[in-house]
């Protein structure tokens, strides 16, 4: 069976409105799509990771205090998901790559938030997505591809539909490795893939059929890495 792995942005997670359809409609689509694909989902941490940073960072704490701070919210957001996967999924939360294999031999759908200080769950997504054999790994995140410029700064700035390990490589090394930046992919995610060759496709995760169609492995709206 393939397996892919889902970077699930925590600002598609948890947003300002009330959320809970959305995650009904994408646990709904997941447990569809799982009938012929084994997924992981490792879930971000969105703006309730950022305030906890923010605000353990003005206590002065230290980096690695911040980053596990980061880690309790994206296990908490997998939480979310499982809630509305119920039996389709694990029920616990996998701290490890090997405790995330080992739920893949009972669930076909297992959510999981960060494993260790340092990196975000794009970059656990990578790495998981080399322990487990992924044919890709799909990040779903609030904006619709991989652009030349921020979007939202730039008006210029537009999106790019195919791309190389490298190019990818190139747009995300610049990111600063504090807790909590904001960037479409980061830049150690994008170098685990670009060492193991692993295709990685950036869609909005808003837009459920577009992801379905991405995670499938078909043609889709965003940008393709690979
Ligand atoms: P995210 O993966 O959501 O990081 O983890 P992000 O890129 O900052 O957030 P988005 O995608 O823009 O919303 C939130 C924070 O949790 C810590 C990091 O501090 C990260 O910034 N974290 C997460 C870890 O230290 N290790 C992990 O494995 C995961």
């Amino acid at each position: 069976m393939d397996t892919v792995v889902l970077s699930l942005g925590g600002s598609i997670l948890v947003r300002d409105e009330d959320n809970s359809q959305y995650v009904q409609d994408l646990a709904g689509m997941l447990v569809e799509v799982s009938g012929t694909t084994r997924i992981f989902v490792v879930t971000g941490g969105g703006r309730i990771a950022r305030y906890y940073i923010r605000e353990g960072r003005a206590l002065g704490a230290p980096e690695s205090f911040l980053d596990e701070m980061g880690i309790d919210v994206t296990r908490l957001n997998a939480r979310l998901l499982i809630a509305a996967l119920g039996e389709h999924s694990n029920h616990t939360p996998p701290k490890d790559y090997k405790d995330a294999v080992l739920a893949a031999k009972h669930n076909r759908i297992v959510v999981m938030g960060g494993v260790s200080p340092g990196i975000t769950t794009d970059a656990v997504s990578s790495i998981l997505a080399e322990h487990v054999g992924a044919l890709r790994v799909v990040n779903a995140t609030s904006v619709d591809g991989v652009y030349t410029a921020d979007p939202a700064k730039d008006p210029s700035a537009k999106r790019i539909p195919k791309m190389s390990h490298a190019d990818l490589l190139g747009i995300v090394s610049a990111t600063p490795s504090k807790a909590g930046p904001t960037m479409v992919f980061d830049a150690t995610g994008a170098s685990v893939l670009s060492r193991t060759g692993i295709p990685l496709s950036v869609v909005d995760g808003r837009d459920i059929p577009n992801l379905r169609l991405a995670l499938e492995g078909k043609a889709f709206e965003g940008t393709s890495v690979g």
